[in-house]
């Protein structure tokens, strides 16, 4: 259809169609509850606004999955529907549909948008086949505090890396397999509008307080980038910001996120988020909820119906909304228009389960999945010794297929490969012997085995929306076990499975080697017993700090200085029952063999405006595995006015070395990454010297000078 078309449409449509297409529900209303189909991701609101003709002109769906009952709602819909505008329907496939990819997280762990893009269009694919036209992803909230159980849904706590892999997975739904949103993209949904993983003390939903430095700064940044996709819609945050509630805030949706960032497309809330703002007290009833949503700028209303309820009264007191409610009503028809649902609004059923778990897609679930594993420690006790056949598998998570993490959308447990199914594809001649606690082994098999594989983590549903916690340790029973596989004097590693980064203080001097493997998905055994075997080599590095205590969260690597620094005085900024830092520091990730950098040259040790310098170095390889090495350059700014993080990240390359072999990488600095938002908001740039650091936060290479 034309946009003149549309247009006309739109002139067709009552106040009443208008303010449906601004309204989205759940799938039961149309066709009963299903729950296999059917998920419902937030508290129940009334619905007795649903009812006759209303549940007629509604614009889209939240949580209905499968080709078969989208296009039964659809068509049931449509019959009833005056002007037959499809429906749009909307989930959360955050990573995967039905072939589960790691935790995005995990993704992180990769640094790779190439991996994160391609992750997106096969999910992209999945989700048209299955009749569904926008994901509510990526989230891009920067992260420090991983008691938050939202952690795992994010790219971790540096807002270059956030924003850029929230832009590559924008890319892949977007452009899907084919390159073309019509043909095989799904609508992006970016999320969630703004600061959300602030929320104080890790608790999910909490306030969030910060100046506005560090919101340009650090956490509006991954928005910021990523909204150069051009995502098709933008979800606001159920928070507060400095005592505003994002999804009634003009400043924070319009003159921040259509202004300064000029996003152009659609706002749709979080669950329940309009109504909600009657529980954070700043609207008094229903109307008034309604009223400061739309005059924010939020087009859609998700699941709760105070738009349905009061728009008459609203518009009456307001006539100049009407304007707003115009814009968003075409942008959705547009949409609708873009992806062909006017002319075809079904999908074509038989063709979902050709394209579900395609050979293709659960090949990609290993590779990357392979490449979201970070080795945090390694004595030589990994990959395991190719001598080794009998090997016990033991913990909560030897045998399980609860592999996929929260989120799963359609991903089956029975379709995970577990640990012992994937060592068997790598070499069937293993004799495994798998047991969830060492007591369940029998002596004379213990003596007998050769090695031990200890399988431990946090259950999955322990992370994820809603699921804040205030102890992050692994599980002490999960400790004991590996005390106890200790004292068998066998040679043993640790896996480990989670949502989060935990602390691991008490217990990782008993840990000779420990991969962490976040919620690998699908593929999960696969990829694992193909790095602990040795036919591949972990190369991940962490996104987010791992604290050695609970009580260190929040923890990241880009603090700013302090006047008394961390060192052994009980005088300077540290606790004084913990060691100083992080266990783990962002960045950090063993391969097997260590690459080795070496030959560090720099093209010149100033600066000034309008000039680059290019920093290189060489990293060698030494191993017989082709990876991909994650190389990172920091600065540390030694003189400035106001203050800064005592490490900011500026560059990182994900290189490619073949076994063997010497690739040399070159980084580029530029006034631009010399900058800082000053306290005035300005991006400003002081002569002075500063130190670079290329992958090790604590020895610089060089020192440059801007002049
Ligand atoms: O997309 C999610 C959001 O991240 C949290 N609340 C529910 C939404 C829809 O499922």
């Amino acid at each position: 259809m034309d946009n003149k078309k549309i247009i006309e449409l739109l002139q067709k449509m009552t106040l009443a169609e208008k303010i449906g297409q601004l309204s989205q529900t759940t799938g039961e209303h149309y066709v009963g509850k299903i729950d296999s189909e059917m998920v419902e991701t937030g508290p129940d609101f009334p619905d007795h606004m649903l009812e006759g003709d209303t549940l007629y002109t509604m614009g889209s769906i939240i949580g209905v999955s499968s080709a078969r009952i989208t296009n039964l709602i659809q068509s049931k819909y449509l019959q009833k529907s005056r002007l037959k505008i499809p429906l749009l329907f909307m989930h959360d496939a955050i990573h995967g549909y039905r072939t589960i990819f790691p935790i995005p997280l995990g993704l992180s762990c990769t640094w790779d948008e190439g991996i994160v893009q391609q992750a997106a269009a096969d999910t992209a694919s999945e989700l048209r086949a299955a009749g569904i036209h926008v994901n509510f992803s990526p989230m891009v909230d920067l992260v420090r505090d991983s008691r938050w159980g939202r952690v795992m849904e994010s790219f971790g706590e540096d807002h270059l890396l956030s924003g850029n892999l929230g832009r590559a997975m924008i890319r892949g739904y977007q452009k899907g397999e084919d390159g073309e949103f019509a043909e095989s993209g799904v609508a992006a949904c970016l999320k969630h509008f703004a600061a959300y993983g602030a929320g104080i003390g890790g608790k999910d939903y909490n306030a969030v307080d910060m100046s506005w430095r560090e919101f340009y700064a650090y956490y509006g940044k991954p928005y910021e980038i990523a909204l150069q996709e051009k995502p098709k819609f933008v979800m606001s945050s159920f928070n507060t910001f400095n005592g505003v509630p994002v999804s009634a805030s003009e400043q924070m949706m319009k003159e921040i996120l259509r202004g300064t960032y000029q996003f152009d497309n659609i706002v749709i809330s979080d669950w329940g988020a309009v109504a909600e703002l009657q529980n954070h007290r700043v609207a008094g009833n229903g109307k008034e909820a309604a009223e400061m949503a739309l005059k924010a700028g939020i087009d859609i209303e998700m699941v709760s119906t105070l738009y349905l309820e009061h728009y008459e009264q609203i518009l009456e007191e307001n006539p100049a909304l009407i304007q707003d409610i115009d814009a968003a009503v075409l942008k959705i028809l547009q949409l609708k228009n873009e992806m062909g649902l006017f002319e075809n609004p079904f999908v074509n059923e038989a063709r979902e389960n050709e394209v579900l778990m395609n050979p293709r897609f659960l090949e990609h679930a290993k590779d990357i999945a392979k490449r979201t594993c970070v080795l945090l420690k390694n004595e030589q006790m990994l990959p395991i010794s190719k001598e080794y056949k009998k090997i016990i598998i033991v913990g909560p998570f030897a045998g399980s297929n609860q592999l996929l993490g929260n989120w799963r959308c359609k991903g089956s447990f029975d379709d995970v490969v577990t640990l012992a199914e994937g060592m068997k594809r790598v070499d069937d001649s293993f004799d495994l012997q798998v047991y969830e606690s060492l007591k369940d082994c029998p002596q004379a098999e213990l003596e007998q085995s050769d090695y031990i594989v200890v399988a431990v983590g946090e259950h999955w549903e322990l992370s994820g929306e809603g699921h804040s916690s205030v102890n992050i340790d692994l599980e002490a029973s999960q400790q004991q076990l590996i005390r106890e596989v200790k004292q068998t004097n066998k040679p043993y590693a640790c896996i480990c499975f989670s949502g989060r980064p935990l602390a691991l203080q008490n217990i990782i001097d008993d840990i000779p080697a420990l991969l962490w493997c976040w919620y690998p998905g699908t593929q999960a055994g696969s990829a694992i017993a193909e790095l602990i075997t040795g036919q591949d080599t972990p190369s991940g590095k962490l996104t987010m700090s791992f604290p050695r205590h609970s009580a260190q969260a929040p923890i990241y690597y880009n603090e700013y200085s302090t006047g008394r620094p961390a060192n052994e005085s009980s005088y300077s900024s540290r606790y004084q029952d913990c060691e100083i830092g992080p266990l783990f520091p962002f960045g950090h990730g063993l391969t097997y063999t260590g690459a080795q950098y070496s030959d560090f040259k720099i093209s010149r040790h100033h600066l000034t405006a309008g000039e680059e310098l290019t920093i290189s170095f060489q990293v060698s390889n030494p191993s017989g595995y082709d990876y991909s090495e994650i190389t990172i350059l920091y600065i540390e700014d030694l003189v400035s006015k106001a203050v800064r993080p005592v490490r900011e990240m500026k560059k990182y390359q994900v290189v490619g070395v073949p076994a063997h072999q010497t690739v040399n990488v070159q980084m580029t600095l530029a006034l631009d990454d010399l900058q800082y938002l000053d306290t005035s908001l300005q991006q400003t740039v002081e002569t002075g010297k500063f130190n670079i650091y290329i992958n090790d936060l604590d020895h610089p290479v060089f020192t440059i000078e801007y002049r």
